[in-house]
């Protein structure tokens, strides 16, 4: 029999299916000494149904496994589909927390819009993580750097072929630990500047957190692989002068006098690291610009000595400085910094994250309890 957990709505409570057949001890605790990324699951997901006619209804909390889709299931036509990432962290008290779930729950719904699809309320969102964190905190890893990578997702699963937005979706919760990013020191960035593929346009979706937009990025990501970057950089679809950001975070310039510039466009990811890290600046004194930022100010302001560091974020590898930008008619390589701040921008947001560093802007919110 589900045991039923309430949740914060009154009319919305999770019903909860233990996992039989969950990993022993010994076989997660082999997990999580090597989880790598994104490879092993915990035991359990979170699954919501919506309906056009139902709204939000049947929380539950099942065992992890295959989805059973019908072929006609519009997602697998027509893409339509969003999805979160943010991790769960274990403190050194023993506590889980997780880092702004407010402003992912905030974006799902903004990705959700341009998708067509139903918004998950913040409070559903937050309840849903909780939900999932409570049936397997022991996936939680406490090794340094470490923690529990956690997937939200929501899709069109009606199985209709018409091209319209779909009366039937599902809303899941998957988790994955993640070892540390970087072993042995962290590794800068070569980033291959892409001229030839774009990822997103003005008025598409490129500010929404949805597949398209990775598969859009894959091609040119293969590209970075084969001339030895480990990532790629897109530039403005309409003039290609202006940056917008890499396949999976957001770019930051450093300059001499202290201003953080960033760029500013409707079809890039506004990403909750950066956002963050902004707001981090800005309390150290530094002035924070989102504003176009050409190629040519990047290349000009580092041949000057203005432009110091360069660094890409996201809640992945967190801040990584980039060392080099180039392709076949670009190279701009950044000086060596002796106190880069990148790097302590980097120790105050992970050591807020994993509870090292007051929280004074009360962006981690527990899980565990
Ligand atoms: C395309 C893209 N841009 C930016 C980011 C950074 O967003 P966040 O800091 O919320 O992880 C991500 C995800 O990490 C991303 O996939």
């Amino acid at each position: 029999m589900p045991i039923q957990l309430p949740m914060a709505q009154k009319d919305l409570t999770f019903a909860v299916t233990r996992n039989e057949n969950a990993k022993t001890v010994e076989e997660r605790e082999q997990i999580l000494a090597d989880p790598g990324f994104g490879q092993h699951f915990t035991d359990h997901m979170v699954d919501i149904c919506w309906s056009e006619w139902g709204g939000w209804h049947r929380p539950r909390v099942q065992p992890y496994g295959p989805i059973q889709l019908d072929p006609a299931a519009a997602v697998l036509h027509y893409a339509q589909e969003v999805f979160e990432g943010l991790k769960a962290y274990r403190w050194a008290d023993g506590s889980v927390r997780t880092f702004r779930p407010d402003a992912n729950a905030a974006r799902l719904q903004r990705s959700a819009r341009r998708l067509a699809l139903p918004e998950l309320p913040t409070d559903y969102f937050v309840d849903s993580l909780r939900q999932l964190i409570q049936a397997d905190a022991d996936w939680v890893p406490s090794a340094p750097e470490t923690s529990l990578y956690i997937r939200p997702f929501m899709f069109a699963k009606e199985a209709f072929l018409g091209v319209r937005a779909a009366k039937k979706v599902n809303y899941y919760v998957i988790a994955s630990p993640a070892g540390a990013y970087f072993t042995g020191g962290i590794q800068p960035l070569e980033i291959w500047l892409s001229t030839h593929y774009t990822r997103a346009g003005h008025g598409g979706m490129g500010a929404a957190k949805t597949g398209g937009n990775y598969a859009a990025s894959l091609v040119a990501q293969q590209e970075a692989y084969e001339n030895d970057c480990q990532q790629v950089l897109f530039l403005d679809a309409e003039e290609g002068k202006y940056l917008e950001e890499l396949g999976g975070m957001n770019v930051v310039l450093v300059t001499r006098d202290g201003r953080l510039l960033t760029p500013e466009s409707d079809s890039i990811l506004e990403g909750i690291t950066l956002d963050s890290i902004l707001q981090l600046g800005r309390d150290r004194g530094f002035t924070t610009e989102q504003r176009r930022i050409s190629i040519d100010e990047w290349r000009e302001g580092v041949e000057s000595g203005e432009i110091v560091e360069a660094f890409a974020c996201g809640t992945a590898a967190v801040i990584t400085p980039i060392r080099q930008l180039r392709n076949a008619d670009v190279e701009i390589t950044m000086p060596e910094v002796a106190e880069p701040v990148s790097l302590s921008l980097r120790e105050e947001l992970t050591g807020i994250q994993y509870g090292r560093v007051e929280d004074r802007h009360g962006w981690t919110v527990r899980l565990d309890a």
